[in-house]
């Protein structure tokens, strides 16, 4: 069933306390609820309460302590109707029971390796007990949670621990009160064998925090650095956002088993095991990196989410667009603000834009769904975080402050909508953003097109703006949006111009601040057409657009290659300097992807050889900005521009150039891979993550040539490694090239790491991603590999994920990669749902290729769309996939 924004309705019924008893068995848990009940609207007309329910048994229901007669109430698969509740204040009190251990769809009440667990986000709770289970109805709860003693030792919920102890039979008891309002889907309990560590934070008030982190014993040793992220953290959204945490206690709870990331349920954050468990030896700097802002971003939810949550499921983004924009600037803070830029942009292009210009293109506010599951998407927090960054980029960082400020000040403790923080932005400042509120309504991505010219006479610049926003699934048609686009004019020498003034639509408008000038101004581009005029421009200047990419488009510019190459060794702005060589590159590969499929020799530009040569070798650049800059546009981005996707095309494209380039710049990529290298201890901080990333960067590139004295290198790299991150580079660097080689390294990784779940899952993924002809094969057999477990969403986003990413295999001429997949979804959504339908999403692009996969990949989708028992979750995405 279809669910719409328009026909939103404010609850018939409000809650305001909840009480909820857990008695958790070995096969059944009897869950308790007692909810005062109040009318929720002023007429006061007894309409029917209808709670949501699934999978759950009913044993039995009371009002005002009495027992419902059973003509007084309906039970369907998916609800459980009061049909005359007593007018004015009532208590109900329910009792089901339900059966965690057989619920493998990971939602709601689970167990997993023997402990409990829950998530409740989006609507999982309603299979825990019978709730009006929707964002805007708030309430205060209590938890009490009765359990085996031995089996159970440690048991959890929100809030403050207010009283425990033992009972007969080997049991305990604890009590838990969350004294802040919260909507359902923030409930959680966790109960079992944990051990935690223990640290306190003092808030900026002088409170004492405790901070605790649980896992099981054996891997407590891994969480010195998840500690570390969240007391940075807390420290940062105190110093940045002057948000101070609220309770006395932070519980973070680690499971192997989630389908998500992690989870913000108050005051007890749940996470996947490989966004909290580190240590050199296992973790990567990309694992450390993931950890900070997952951390960052559950904990800055207690502010953005949880004290000010959303009214409807609709406004996801103005908790996940606004706190993905918030771990994004603390990872930037606490790294190096251009790479964090880059390696978002990057996500954004590689895995939002698709997503914007296929059959599941929906705003980052969508207008309907079957199942929200499948709306916790890249473009509701990716996308949403760039429409967020937006406001900050218009108002700076003081402006956008104050906004925050106005937006807590006038909504702490409620369920709140977009407009309510568009508005607070917008008072907060005395400003009017006219079609930015478009931003929220209109899916696919705006290309923006610019055109620039000079007049020496009159000393003028003019930029040309127009702007296009493709037709998505169910709007055709579309508006203008406001669009800010940061500039800056930058000389002959390679320096940026002072800004004085802009003319446009009629409006002369002086750009320094106080006299001082002004190198970078933000346009407000806001119509379809409009051309802004600079003034006092004594030669013609290189513009510099979109800088540090300040809107979600696509740029098509009349910069010249020689302009492009310009940049990339002089802008000011170090994102457009990387940029320059990615829209430099992109024309390069789609150049070469057009010989190649017309069947002509293959040749490199010398320029973009010189050009990243320069780069290389430069001594003030940060090094892991040399290592972004010199790595090449994905695949699937490149195959995103093409009319008809070819991946075999683009990947003998992309192969060709790395090993043209390493062949090339082999001395320099020596000189970075051997002048990198370090004996010290592991240290996660910029320096030592930059050195690494241009390393094994360079290592990668040289390995490609497939020549013994680079593969005696990498070997030796992966012989010497002391961590993870320089080992697992090296493993990946050799298994670029088929052969003995490689299957050797492969092998002895596994056997040195056959005891570490989540360096297994690494290996998984390793492999999946080979871009190798017939490795559907390998994938296949690693299925039945002892290590795979098909319940394991870490295990299956790792191999299957990891399959779908690589365009050679999963796009396979002769259909076997879609196949695979095919009977892959079937099997796993009658384990889980949300998994499933995750991995079914791979399909959702089909009509990008040609004839033969088309036809091969919609045979897929229709013998899954006729299977029976299909998910929701499933039926969703493939159903669009093949409707649009
Ligand atoms: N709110 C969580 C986060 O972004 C994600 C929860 C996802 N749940 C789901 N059913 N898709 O931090
Ligand atoms: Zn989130």
């Amino acid at each position: 069933k279809e669910i719409f924004l328009k026909d939103y309705k404010k609850p018939d019924y409000l809650f305001d306390t909840v009480d909820l008893e857990f008695q958790l068995g070995s096969d059944e848990t009897i869950v308790t609820s007692k909810i005062a009940v109040s009318p929720g609207n002023e007429a006061g007309t007894s309409s029917p309460l209808v709670l949501h329910g699934r999978d759950l048994k009913l044993l039995s229901i009371k009002v005002n302590g009495t027992e419902l007669k059973s003509d007084k109430y309906t039970v369907d698969p998916r609800h459980l109707t009061i049909l005359t509740p007593p007018a004015g204040v009532f208590n109900l009190e329910i009792v089901t029971e339900i059966y965690p251990q057989l619920n493998t769809s990971l939602e709601g009440l689970y167990r997993t390796t023997g402990n409990f667990c829950t998530q409740c986000e989006a609507e999982g709770f309603r299979k825990i007990t019978y709730f009006q289970d929707r964002p805007d109805v708030m309430a205060k709860y209590t938890c009490r949670i009765e359990g085996d003693k031995t089996l159970y030792p440690v048991l959890l919920s929100n809030g403050n621990l207010i009283k425990q102890g033992d009972l007969e039979g080997g049991k305990h008891y604890a009590l838990w009160e969350d004294p802040f309002k919260k909507p359902c889907y923030l409930f959680a309990l966790v109960a079992g064998q944990y051990e935690c560590r223990e640290g306190s934070f003092v808030t900026c008030s002088g409170r004492k925090v405790t901070l605790r982190i649980w896992t099981p014993a054996e891997d407590l040793p891994k969480t010195s650095h998840a500690m570390y992220s969240l007391k940075e953290a807390m420290k940062w959204d105190e110093e940045v956002f002057g948000l101070e945490y609220d309770l006395d206690l932070f519980n973070i709870v680690v499971t192997p088993d989630f389908n998500m990331g992690a989870m913000e349920n108050k005051s007890l954050n749940v996470f996947q095991s490989r966004l909290v468990l580190a240590s050199p030896e296992t973790a990567t700097d990309g694992d450390y990196a993931a950890i900070l802002g997952v951390i960052g971003h559950e904990y800055f939810h207690n502010w953005t989410g949880n004290r000010v949550t959303c009214r409807d499921w609709f406004q996801l983004t103005l908790k996940e667009g606004l706190t993905v924009f918030r771990d994004q600037e603390f990872s930037s803070d606490l790294g190096c603000r251009t790479v964090k830029r880059i390696a978002d942009v990057s996500k954004l292009r590689s895995y939002q834009f698709p997503q914007d210009a296929g059959p599941m293109a929906h705003p980052i506010r969508p207008h309907s769904y079957i199942k929200m599951d499948n709306f916790y998407t890249v473009t509701v927090y990716e996308k949403g975080a760039e429409v967020v960054r937006m406001y900050k980029t218009l108002f700076g960082a003081s402006g956008f402050r104050k906004g925050m400020d106005l937006y807590f000040q006038r909504h702490d403790g409620q369920a709140v909508t977009c407009e309510d923080f568009y508005s607070a932005m917008c008072d907060a400042n005395n400003a009017q953003l006219p079609n930015f509120l478009q931003w929220y309504s209109q899916a696919g991505t705006p290309t923006v097109k610019v055109t620039s010219a000079y007049d020496a006479s009159s000393q003028t610049f003019s930029l040309k703006f127009s702007q296009e926003v493709p037709p998505t699934p169910g709007q055709p048609m579309k508006e203008p949006m406001f669009i800010p686009v940061a500039v800056g004019l930058v000389d002959s020498t390679g320096k940026d111009m002072p800004l004085t003034s802009i003319y446009s639509d009629g409006i002369l408008r002086t750009v320094s601040n106080d006299g001082q000038p002004i190198f970078t101004t933000v346009l407000q581009f806001n119509k379809k057409e409009e051309e802004f005029i600079f003034n006092n421009v004594p030669e013609r200047p290189v513009p510099s657009l979109l800088r540090g990419y300040s809107a979600p488009i696509r740029l098509d510019s009349d910069l010249t290659e020689s302009d492009l190459y310009f940049l990339l060794a002089n802008d000011s702005d170090e994102f457009n300097r990387w940029e320059a060589g990615q829209v430099l590159a992109r024309k390069l590969m789609l150049s070469l992807v057009a010989d190649f499929q017309q069947q002509k020799t293959l040749a490199l530009n010398p320029k973009f050889v010189d050009g990243l040569r320069a780069i290389l070798r430069s001594t003030s650049l940060d090094k892991e900005f040399i290592a972004k800059a010199i790595t090449l546009p994905g695949q699937g981005e490149i195959m995103d521009m093409m009319a008809v996707a070819d991946p075999d095309a683009v990947h003998a494209v992309r192969t060709f150039i790395k090993k043209e380039l390493a062949s090339q710049l082999k001395d320099d990529l020596l000189a970075a891979a051997t002048s990198n290298r370090s004996s010290e201890a592991y240290a996660f901080n910029h320096d030592n993550v930059a050195r690494r990333a241009l390393k094994n960067t360079c290592l990668a590139y040289l390995t490609s040539m497939n020549e013994p004295d680079v593969t005696e290198l990498a070997l030796k790299e992966y012989n010497s490694a002391t961590n993870m991150t320089d080992q697992f580079a090296a493993l990946a660097a050799l298994s670029q090239n088929p052969g003995q080689v490689r299957d050797d390294a492969l092998l002895d990784f596994y056997n040195k790491w056959k005891h570490d779940y989540l360096v297994v899952s690494k290996w998984f993924a390793l492999q999946a991603t080979l871009d190798i002809p017939g490795n559907v094969a390998n994938v296949r057999k690693l299925l039945s590999h002892p290590a795979f477990d098909m319940r394991n969403p870490n295990k299956v986003y790792s191999l299957i994920g990891g399959f779908c990413g690589s365009p050679v295999s999963f796009h396979a001429k002769d259909g076997s990669g879609y196949k695979f997949l095919g009977e892959v979804v079937l099997q796993l959504d009658k384990i889980n749902p949300q998994v499933a339908s995750r991995m079914v999403s791979a399909f959702s692009r089909w009509r990008r290729y040609d004839e033969t996969r088309q036809a091969l990949a919609k045979a897929q989708l229709e013998m899954i769309i006729s299977a029976n028992g299909l998910s929701e979750n499933v039926y969703e995405i493939a159903s669009k996939s093949l409707a649009a």
